[in-house]
């Protein structure tokens, strides 16, 4: 941090708040709020006479409220800038006349009630998101009394607690009597792999913590009892499993089962009970002190970062990135990347490798000063744009600026779009061209697939990432699924207009399947929600027309779903088998009928 503080070519921006971000990939607009610090950061030596003279006493955030700290304080030893902040709610002295003791006591005389919040717009050509984890709070568990019990303590607050720098510099000591305890139990996955307290998924970093905790109490006071209570022991990592045979040398004893509740009992002390899955009998443990492992929750600003990025996020609320194997540090949006705990759990170590991933992917990115842009992006036809706004709503990049009431045309940013094709299928005037996609190049592939015997195909639109590749793999795996099946590639599945579905039925399609990824894993963010809506829309039309809704089909697959691919295939084949050369013929009257009925509306 000290580091980042001193590079001539970082801008470190801190009590900072992101309010807004605009723009695109290596033109991005970052609106920022910078909150008065009431001291000037530069004159400021960091001599402390303020903090000894501050007569308001609070918890100090940064040691869990183990200590205290004044509301003129620097929040953590190594904080960069190097120099006191002054919380103004606590303090008294906004209004000279009651304190102002700290301004007083200032020989530099830094401090300066007058300061207000700025506000600041910073240019930037991409965007690393570190926005780290919030803790699991524990209140919710307390069946283990952290609300309760003194005794009680997260495994962060146990970390300040034996920390040199912490409230009892480094004495392993019970909150409740400041003596050493002779025993002390950890309860794992608190707040983790949880359907009903916490996340459901693993919080990675809990079982080597523990572990580390372990050893940093038997290396100091090997005489202390320590039991951890688990589920598994997942120590995966380079050296973990050794660290767990270490620990269990030292004699830490891991006994497979989670309490079910802790009770106090005398002098203190806790009393839990659990079923021990080894031997499946019920133990009660006495002990001195209880930690509980917390795991990791995604942080609470998260959300908001989302709308101001249009970032896609996992169900347990961590940010989603664009593909998991090839591109684990992008963003589905171009010059976003992650790092560490913003986009899943995870280690120092993993940390770091994932933000020296993202530094490097950003750098590439910008180093050029000019970006290559994909050639798949789409353009309006000013002639037809009635600037009715639909495209710009439905584009998850935001690429599509329209002004409703000066009724200019769409005009798209070709750096932003990232080729979804959800405009062009939704323009209700197709005033929209997806370049490599286009209309007529789509609806000639329909044409030619339909030449021959039309009542023996299937036609199937597969999007480019889940489930044309998902077909790919049925193939490459030697899986057999009916020769009719014929495959029209989209980049997405939110590219497939209504129209090309009326065409393939117009021309002879017993059946037709729609395909894509499953949602949360569409790669133009949530492009496919308007797939959904779109075919649950044309269903509802083919009802009214009297053709068969059944007959179109909506399917998510994604790329290692082969199986799944060539099964629904054979489900498709047997919807097809349903279909009479009657009920062909009847459809493609209707539809016929229909267009007919719209050039008459158009020309009238
Ligand atoms: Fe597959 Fe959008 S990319 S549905």
């Amino acid at each position: 941090m000290t580091d980042v503080g001193r590079h001539p070519r970082i801008k470190l921006h801190t009590l900072t708040e992101v309010v807004d971000v605009k723009g695109y990939v290596g033109n991005f607009q970052v609106k920022l709020l910078k909150k008065a610090r009431y001291v000037d950061e530069k004159e400021c030596t960091f001599c402390g006479d303020c903090v000894e003279v501050c007569p308001v006493v609070r918890p100090d955030e940064f040691n869990l409220g183990l200590s205290s700290r004044r509301a003129i304080y620097s929040p953590f030893p190594q904080a960069v800038p190097a120099s006191y902040v002054v919380n103004i709610n606590e303090c008294l002295g906004h209004n000279p006349s009651v304190c102002a003791k700290c301004v007083e006591a200032c020989e530099k005389k830094c401090i300066n009630f007058h300061m207000s919040d700025e506000e600041i717009v910073e240019k930037v050509g991409s965007i690393i998101v570190a926005t780290g984890f919030a803790p699991y709070d524990p209140k919710e568990v307390d069946e283990y009394g952290y609300t309760r019990f003194e005794n009680v303590l997260t495994s962060l607050e146990f970390e300040r607690l034996v920390n040199a720098g912490g409230p009892s510099q480094g004495k392993l000591i019970r909150p409740t009597d400041m003596k050493p305890p002779k025993s002390i139990g950890f309860i794992q996955c608190v707040g983790s792999r949880s359907a009903i307290k916490g996340g459901e998924y693993c919080s990675n970093t809990c079982c080597m913590n523990t572990i580390k905790s372990t050893l940093v109490i038997k290396e100091h006071s090997p005489d202390i009892e320590v039991k951890v209570f688990h589920i598994d022991i997942r120590a995966f990592g380079k050296g973990f499993e050794e660290l767990y045979k270490r620990s269990r040398r030292l004699g830490v004893k891991y006994i497979r089962g989670l309490p079910g509740t802790a009770e106090e009992i005398e002098n203190k002390s806790l009393r839990i009970a659990i079923e021990n899955t080894v031997t499946g009998k019920i133990e009660f443990h006495e002990l001195d002190m209880l930690v509980l492992a917390i795991g990791i929750r995604p942080e609470k600003g998260n959300r908001k970062l989302q709308e101001m990025l249009g970032l896609q996020m996992t169900p347990d609320g961590f940010f989603l990135e664009a593909h998991p194997k090839l591109q684990p540090v992008d963003a589905a949006t171009r010059g976003i990347f992650f790092a560490g705990c913003a986009e899943s759990p995870k280690d120092i170590r993993d940390s770091v490798t994932q933000a020296s991933a993202a530094a490097a992917r950003a750098i590439r990115l910008m180093h050029k000063g000019e970006i290559v842009t994909e050639p798949i992006t789409s353009e309006i036809i000013i002639e037809k744009c009635t600037s009715c706004g639909k495209c710009a709503e439905v584009c998850p990049y935001n690429a599509i600026t329209v002004d409703k009431n000066k009724k200019t045309p769409a005009s798209v940013n070709s750096a932003a779009c990232a080729g979804c094709g959800t405009c062009a299928a939704e323009c209700p005037f197709d005033a929209i061209t997806m370049n490599h996609f286009t209309d007529d190049q789509i609806i000639n592939q329909i044409d030619a697939m339909f030449e021959n015997k039309p009542d023996t195909k299937i036609l199937v639109f597969a999007c480019n990432w889940c489930s044309y590749a998902g077909a790919d793999y049925a193939g490459v795996s030697r899986l057999q699924y009916p020769s009719n099946v014929r495959l029209i590639r989209t980049m997405c599945s939110g590219r497939v207009d209504e129209k090309f579905i009326w065409e393939g039925f117009e021309r002879g399609a017993p059946v037709i399947l729609v395909s894509g990824c499953h949602f949360g894993d569409c790669h133009y963010i949530d492009a496919n929600h308007w797939t959904e809506k779109r075919i649950h829309k044309v269903r509802n039309k083919m009802e009214k027309l009297g053709i068969r809704p059944e007959r179109l089909q909506l399917k998510w697959i994604s790329a290692a779903e082969g199986i799944i691919f060539a099964k629904f295939m054979g489900t498709m084949e047997a919807l097809r088998q349903q279909v009479s050369q009657e009920e062909i013929n009847e459809t493609i009257e209707i539809l016929k009928n229909r267009k007919r009925k719209m050039i008459d509306k158009n020309t009238a």
